[in-house]
């Protein structure tokens, strides 16, 4: 009896693999350019090139989806960008799919 929803929870998320992150449904585009606008010139003058390689670089600091999401609370209140927590999370997709590929 009790197994039955667990099963139905995997299923689903192994058949809609779209669906199963907390940052899957946000906007990457707008992700994208909220961190064009708000983030990517402090990286750009810290790390030089299009700022990027603050994300791929081997010594980067974070390793796993908390730390990313934690990581941009951190930037966006260190910074007073204030991106409203639907920016955060379109942030956090758009991040995650072009650099660091969490699961
Ligand atoms: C005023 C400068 C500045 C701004 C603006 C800024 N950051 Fe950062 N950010 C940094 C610095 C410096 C680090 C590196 C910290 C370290 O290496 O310990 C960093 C690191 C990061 C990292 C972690 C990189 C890694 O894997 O090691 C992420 C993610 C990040 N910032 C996201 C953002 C986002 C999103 C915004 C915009 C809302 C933003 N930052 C705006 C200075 C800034």
């Amino acid at each position: 009896m009790m197994k039955y929803p667990v099963y139905c929870v995997i299923l689903y998320s192994l058949l809609t693999p779209a669906l199963a992150g907390p940052l899957d449904l946000a906007d990457v585009n707008n992700g994208k350019a909220l961190v064009e606008r708000h983030c990517m010139s402090c990286h750009v003058a810290k790390f030089g090139g299009d700022g990027s390689s603050i994300y791929t670089r081997a010594d980067h600091k974070i390793r796993s989806l908390e730390a990313l999401v934690a990581q941009i609370n951190r930037c966006n209140e260190g910074t007073r960008a204030s991106l409203p927590p639907e920016g955060l999370q379109d942030v956090g997709a758009y991040l995650n799919q072009s650099f660091y590929k969490f699961r």
